[in-house]
């Protein structure tokens, strides 16, 4: 492309995803800004060189957000933008939207404090689940068998440095076969669906999860979508469960990690996000 059109892509580390958006960017003819996130700077004064759009994919969602804003603040649309990385990124904030949006989420408490969080299970019954608000690859969480394991795990996570270690984002565990479900949201299109498939409660392909295509079917291409407006839209991937009481979505990733899904589907996903990019960028 000749007409100045630049995209930008925020990233930690080049990863198989990066990869495939760089190749799919040099296959459109598309210009690439490779945005460093441990090098990068953000001064107050706009820089006089900016891209038309940013892919945000930092690993880490701090460094996302805070990137996220100070695009904002150039003016420079960036996916996800600021505020469905803030939502989105945060399993407190993207539960309360589910909920107002009607979208059916595992039961959910909140809580601040041991003795308070010590309560929430109790409300929500055991097994129950805790997860740190911010997180992924299943890290940090903990299945909660009786009173006596809440006692120690609380105990233990509040040991945690850390303020985010005094939100008790306490879940019922839902009774999935051995596996879950992962769709990938570009705009207005569900792009693709999966399978994650494992023995142990915790199903994420980073934790060797085996991962199959699974059919789009109309209530998880529904569900899908609007989980994703829940917190703004954009390129999202949407977790669900298959509970007795049929689908839930528990968590919607603003900056999804996708070779997992194109390897089950054998979609080109990169590809979709670029061309999206491009959209987003000529608005
Ligand atoms: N409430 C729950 N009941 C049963 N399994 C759960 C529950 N919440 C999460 N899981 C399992 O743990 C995995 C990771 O949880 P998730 O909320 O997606 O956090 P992460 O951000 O770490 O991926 C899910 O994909 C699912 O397999
Ligand atoms: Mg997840």
């Amino acid at each position: 492309m000749s007409d100045g059109f630049r995209l930008g892509v925020y990233c930690t580390i080049v990863r198989p995803e990066e990869k495939r958006i760089l190749a799919a960017a040099d296959a459109r003819g598309v210009e690439v800004d490779r945005w460093d996130d441990a090098a990068v700077t953000f001064g107050l004064e706009r820089p006089s060189a900016l891209p038309s759009v940013v892919l945000i994919r930092s690993v880490s969602h701090t460094s996302a957000l805070y990137a996220a804003w100070g695009f904002e603040h150039y003016g420079t649309p960036t996916i996800s933008t600021a505020e469905v990385l803030a939502l989105a990124g945060d399993k407190v904030r993207t539960s309360f939207r589910l909920a107002e949006a009607g979208v059916p989420t595992p039961r959910t408490v909140v809580a601040f404090s041991p003795d308070s969080a010590l309560r929430a299970i109790e409300a929500v019954g055991y097994p129950a689940v805790l997860k740190p608000a911010v997180g992924s690859w299943g890290r940090l969480m903990a299945k909660v068998g009786d009173a006596e394991q809440a006692v120690q795990i609380l105990e233990h996570k509040s040991a945690l440095p850390g303020p985010l270690h005094s939100v008790f984002y306490v879940q019922e565990y839902v009774p999935k076969p051995e596996r879950d479900l992962r769709t990938l949201v570009i705009g207005d299109s569900v792009v693709g669906a999966m399978y994650r498939r494992s023995s142990e409660w915790r199903t994420n392909a980073a934790r060797g999860g085996s991962v199959e295509a699974a059919p789009l079917t109309e209530e998880l291409v529904e569900l899908s979508l609007r989980a994703a407006q829940a917190v703004g839209g954009g390129v999202l991937a949407v977790d669900l469960m298959e509970s007795p009481r049929g689908l839930v979505v528990h968590e919607v990733n603003p900056t999804p990690e996708f070779k997992a899904l194109a390897g089950a589907t054998g979609i080109d996903i990169a590809a979709q996000i670029v061309d999206y990019a491009i959209e987003v960028g000529r608005r």
